[in-house]
């Protein structure tokens, strides 16, 4: 018998303002068709003042927890982008508002690909014994650091919040994580980036420049870096868990864009609609994507128990990362 950190919870959510097309057209030189056509996003909800990361996290995990029937865990993780503040980490309040004062927590960043990062982390810890119930949420309020008047960003990101709880188990039992892969390259830290409000621009002195507060990213370059890393990672996971692309019951891809999934898809050579989408409601949720994907896949019946799931995701950093699992019997929260 191997143990294994097997899923037993899903839980989404976000928060209820949505943000159509339409509105963003408003006030911005865009529209409906294209931000349809170039990446399925036909709309996106968005925090109200007051409401931060922390807030979506605490719903999404709390919701994680009653699902897997489970009075709590003894490690919780954060994979966020949008952390409440700089310091300290997001976790430990997250922890604390679910009623776990006395457990170790801590923050993951690596913006789109956090939440398959955190998953390594939760299922490692499991596996080696260092937790029995491992509380992994991606959780983004990721239009706090968009700037408003960049179309490029505006029509793309979405808040939201995913959380899965992990149990100890066997590895022969469905939900069993069973392999993950991981990478990175730095040189391409500039695609993806927030310039301002790190140690760089405060060791530089001098005033801040307020667009430094800012998300900025090159997306074409993005674009084929993300399906070329997602298409790579997910053939290693593939190889490491001894399954054919053919396999695959369901890709979770992150929901960076209809595109890129559909591209990972083809250079895998998967059928299209073995993807699970929810981008067309929530937009790219950037940590929280592949979480929310997943609750919004059992929920709507896309995710059924037996399932060969693969996920897979790449975001700033850059990072990306694959995961296997069989999607075990869960109930619908
Ligand atoms: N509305 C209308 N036009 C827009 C626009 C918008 N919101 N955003 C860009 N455009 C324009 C561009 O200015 C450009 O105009 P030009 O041809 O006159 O220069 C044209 O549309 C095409 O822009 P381009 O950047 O080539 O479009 P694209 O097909 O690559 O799509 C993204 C742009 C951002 C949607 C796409 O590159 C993408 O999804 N990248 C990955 C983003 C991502 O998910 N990142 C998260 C981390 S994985």
């Amino acid at each position: 018998m191997t143990r294994a950190a097997v899923l037993a919870g899903v839980g989404g959510y976000v928060p209820p303002r949505v943000v159509t097309n339409e509105e963003l057209s408003r006030r911005l030189d865009t529209s409906d068709a294209w931000i349809r056509t170039r990446t399925g996003i036909a709309a996106r909800h968005v925090v109200d003042p007051g409401t931060s990361t922390g807030d979506l996290a605490v719903e999404a995990g709390g919701r994680a927890l009653k699902n897997a029937g489970a009075d709590g865990a003894d490690l919780v993780i954060v994979a966020t982008t949008t952390p409440d503040r700089p310091c300290p980490a997001t976790a430990p309040t997250v922890a604390a508002r679910l009623g776990l004062t006395d457990v170790p927590a801590y923050d993951v960043a690596a913006v789109c690909s956090g939440f398959v990062y955190a998953l390594q982390a939760g299922a490692a810890a499991v596996t080696s014994g260092f937790a029995e119930r491992a509380l992994v949420v991606g959780a983004e309020s990721f239009s706090t650091i968009l700037d408003p008047t960049d179309r490029t960003t505006s029509v793309i990101f979405g808040d939201g919040a995913g959380a899965v709880l992990l149990r100890a188990g066997e590895r022969t039992e469905p939900g069993a994580v069973l392999d993950v892969h991981l990478g990175s390259d730095g040189s391409m830290a500039d695609l993806i980036t927030v310039r301002g409000g790190g140690a760089e621009e405060r060791s530089r002195g001098g005033t801040p420049r307020p667009e430094d507060r800012y998300f900025r990213m090159d997306g074409k370059s993005v674009f084929f870096a993300a399906v070329r890393r997602m298409a790579e990672s997910s053939r290693t996971v593939l190889a490491r868990t001894g399954w054919e692309v053919a396999d695959v019951d369901r890709l979770v891809g992150h929901q960076a864009n209809t595109r890129i999934i559909q591209a990972v898809a083809e250079q895998l050579g998967l059928p299209p609609e073995r993807a699970v989408l929810n981008i067309e409601r929530v937009g790219n949720t950037s940590a929280a994507s592949i979480p929310l994907a997943l609750a919004d896949g059992l929920a709507d019946g896309t995710l059924v128990a037996g399932d060969r799931v693969l996920l897979t995701a790449f975001g700033g950093g850059a990072t990306w990362g694959s995961a296997t699992l069989v999607w075990p019997d869960l109930p619908i929260g």
